[in-house]
């Protein structure tokens, strides 16, 4: 640990820890656009802008670390920049809602109370149509902060994004699928990545353009765990709270199997949950040879009773038991239990493991 100065204050922390996560630690929240925890540091917004008592110029605190006898400022000419800054921002910002995403530029301008001053004549840009179902891209949200093609980088490790025409004379700047081509020409696998971490919603659900403003912000999280595979991400399911339909699947850095990561199939494929054909109750095979629905207590006591015949009549190691890796581990724990204590059979497998 090193001491510094904190606006005045005598402070510690590890030595090189990012001064943006120091900041916090000790209750000063400086704005970030272009920074995340997860990927390297990169400093290309400047909104996180503070003084550092020597340096010729305000620096970027999401990508300066912590030295000892360091004296830092966020307030007086640093929150002014941070204003002008986000200002200039804004001026190119011209679609602020493309699908119903968090805009971070926008919160960030409500509380700094800033406005766009003008709007550049030739800011729009040309509009962006790919051919895939599920990611849309709005280049008149995006504010070119490279965090969904760093992302790409460094957690996808593949190069399906590039940021393309950026200072380049009469180019205009902006993401596109690397060589031009579409989102599913590359080497991209639709995690949605991309989109979790971009600040603007400029990255949208396809499934949700033209969702109004804030609508996730509306929409009711349900912690729940993935089931689609046996790596058990965790998944906010983001409900409707008056249809009780699930809009959209989001997942949080914070959580611990998957960091807030998750594969096309844990952020988009959720439309089962919803569909007709799904069983919604338990059915039993009739005297008929049809299915017929029936209550939980019922389905549970004739497949009881069928188990414990099947025993009887051929011996415990007759009963085999098929779990899946859909089920959480718990889950399967709970399988195999009941299988080698209460059917006192040691014939339980999972479907994923042949
Ligand atoms: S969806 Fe995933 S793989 Fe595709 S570009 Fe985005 S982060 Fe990369
Ligand atoms: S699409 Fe989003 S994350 Fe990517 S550069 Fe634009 S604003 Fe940043
Ligand atoms: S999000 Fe993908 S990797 Fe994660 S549990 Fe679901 S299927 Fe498996
Ligand atoms: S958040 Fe620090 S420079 Fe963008």
């Amino acid at each position: 640990m090193v001491e510094f100065t904190l606006d005045g204050q005598a402070v510690s922390a590890p030595e090189g820890e990012l001064l943006v996560h120091a900041l916090a630690r000790h209750g000063t929240f400086v704005p970030t656009l272009c920074h995340d925890a997860k990927l390297d540091p990169y400093g290309g917004c400047r909104v996180c802008v503070v003084e550092l008592e020597g340096a010729p110029r305000p620096v970027p605190a999401c990508a300066t670390r912590v030295t000892a006898g360091m004296s830092i400022s966020t307030n007086g000419r640093a929150g002014e920049l941070r204003r002008t800054l986000t200002e200039m921002l804004l001026v190119e910002h011209l679609n602020a809602n493309p699908g119903g995403r968090p805009n971070e530029l926008v919160s960030l301008a409500q509380e700094l109370g800033a406005e766009a001053p003008f709007v550049l004549p030739d800011a729009k840009r040309e509009p962006y149509d790919d051919r895939n179902k599920l990611m849309g891209y709005d280049p008149d949200a995006c504010i070119l902060c490279a965090r969904c093609v760093r992302y790409t980088q460094e957690v996808m490790m593949c190069s399906a994004l590039s940021l393309e025409g950026r200072g380049a004379e009469g180019a205009e700047a902006r993401i596109v699928p690397t060589w031009d081509r579409s989102w599913l020409d590359t080497e991209c696998e639709l995690c949605g990545g991309c989109l979790s971490v971009c600040p603007t919603g400029a990255i949208y659900e396809k499934f949700l353009e033209g969702a109004p403003a804030g609508q996730e912000q509306g929409l009711e999280k349900v912690k729940s765990t993935c089931t689609f595979c046996g790596v058990g991400c965790q998944i906010d399911l983001n409900v409707e709270p008056e249809t009780k339909r699930i809009a959209k699947v989001t997942s949080d850095p914070s959580y611990v199997s998957n960091e807030g990561d998750l594969c096309v199939k844990g952020r988009f494929a959720f439309n089962f949950v919803h569909h007709p054909d799904r069983l919604t109750e338990p059915l039993v095979r009739g005297e008929d040879g049809e299915l017929h629905p029936t209550d939980w207590d019922t389905a549970l006591r004739l497949a009881a009773e069928g188990l414990r015949r099947v025993m009887h009549e051929h011996g415990t190691q007759s009963v085999g038991v098929l779990s899946s890796a859909r089920l959480t581990n718990e889950e399967n724990f709970l399988i195999q239990k009941l299988a080698r204590t209460a059917l006192r059979t040691n014939s339980v497998h999972s479907c994923e493991a042949t």
